[in-house]
């Protein structure tokens, strides 16, 4: 195991028994909820997602970055989402984030992920499919499921629509017709798409929105090519809430115009039909604002659980919210 902190001399089993995402997606579907995808990195994070999913009976899924693999040591995260699972009862799957080579994905099928992203969209479309093709021919030996990327998440601040660029034939966005040849020629499982959506919590100047309307034509395409109920997933859904935004300000953090996703056009994508929606940016800020407020209203405050212990709940009341009135996949833990 050569990344991140420390070598570790054990060689990864496999994780414990996971629920497989191909089996929350089809659940999801039929139930018409949106499947959490929550990016973790340490303890702190893992506790809170699961308490509120295990609290509000919302299936889920913990997603793992080549970053958050970097940072905490991919046997760390393992080990922590282990007991994790073995405290609740909740279905949990676990994700590769962004994957960028095939190398990556092979490792975290390997160690027993339920399913990777391969990230090539910033290259040409046949490219894409070749890169993506190669990953899901591997995977699908061993009953993991591939997500892959079509467009480029450049958010709509750059709105360039149609015009040119190298990933996609046709521009930044996702073209229908193009996301149906590109399931179809690479095989992958699901498919992250590019409506103005985008990492991170600047996402807008001026109005917020995403392009709806093009997510319904792309549902529809891929309906009409009959690919089913083909699962599709919103990356960048952090909707930056105002009041995170302003505790972090009003408590030493400087985050002027943060914008995300309005909520309500998070669930029009889960009503068109986006089944996993990634989430990550909202539970790094609902954790600095809790830090912020016990540093600044005790600044003699030095042991770590009395600002992690706050931060964590401030994740847990966010994640609760999510599940709850936004993706709406509370109460579905055991359909
Ligand atoms: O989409 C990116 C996720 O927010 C993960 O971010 O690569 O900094 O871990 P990261
Ligand atoms: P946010 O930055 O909006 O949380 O998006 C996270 C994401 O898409 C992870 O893949
Ligand atoms: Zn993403």
């Amino acid at each position: 195991m050569q990344e991140g902190r420390g070598k570790s001399r054990l060689v990864m089993n496999k994780f414990m028994p996971l629920t497989h995402t191909k089996d929350l997606f089809a659940k999801a579907l039929k139930g018409k909820y949106a499947l959490g995808a929550f990016n973790v990195n340490n303890m702190e994070l893992i506790q809170a997602i699961i308490e509120a999913c295990e609290e509000e009976k919302a299936p889920l899924i913990l997603q793992i970055s080549k970053g958050a693999r970097q940072y905490a040591n991919p046997v760390y995260l393992k080990k922590l989402i282990e007991a994790a699972v073995s405290v609740s009862n909740i279905p949990i799957a676990v994700h590769l984030d962004h994957g960028d080579t095939f190398e990556l994905c092979k490792q975290c099928i390997d160690e027993g992920f339920t399913s990777v992203m391969i990230d090539a969209s910033h290259e040409a479309f046949d490219k894409n499919v070749e890169i993506t093709r190669k990953v899901v021919e591997y995977a699908h030996k061993f009953n993991c499921s591939v997500e892959s990327e079509l467009g480029h998440l450049v958010g709509a601040q750059f709105d360039e629509g149609e015009e040119g660029g190298a990933h996609s034939m046709s521009g930044h966005y996702t073209v229908p017709e193009e996301a149906v040849k590109f399931v179809r020629d690479s095989g992958c499982d699901s498919l992250a798409i590019a409506i103005g959506n985008s990492h991170g919590a600047y996402k807008f100047k001026g109005e917020q929105h995403l392009d709806l309307e093009r997510l319904k034509l792309i549902k529809q395409a891929l309906l009409d090519a009959n690919l089913g109920d083909y699962p599709l997933v919103l990356h960048g859904a952090s909707s930056v809430p105002k009041y995170l935004v302003d505790e972090i300000n009003r408590y030493g953090g400087k985050m002027p115009d943060a914008q995300g996703v309005p909520e309500a056009d998070i669930e029009v994508a889960r009503r068109v039909g986006c089944t996993k929606v990634n989430i990550d940016t909202d539970l790094r800020m609902a954790m600095t604002a809790g830090i912020r407020k016990v540093f600044a209203e005790k600044p003699g405050e030095f042991d770590p659980r009395k600002f992690l212990g706050p931060a964590r709940q401030m994740v847990k009341d966010l994640v609760r919210h999510k599940v709850k009135n936004v993706l709406c996949s509370a109460g579905h833990a055991f359909d």
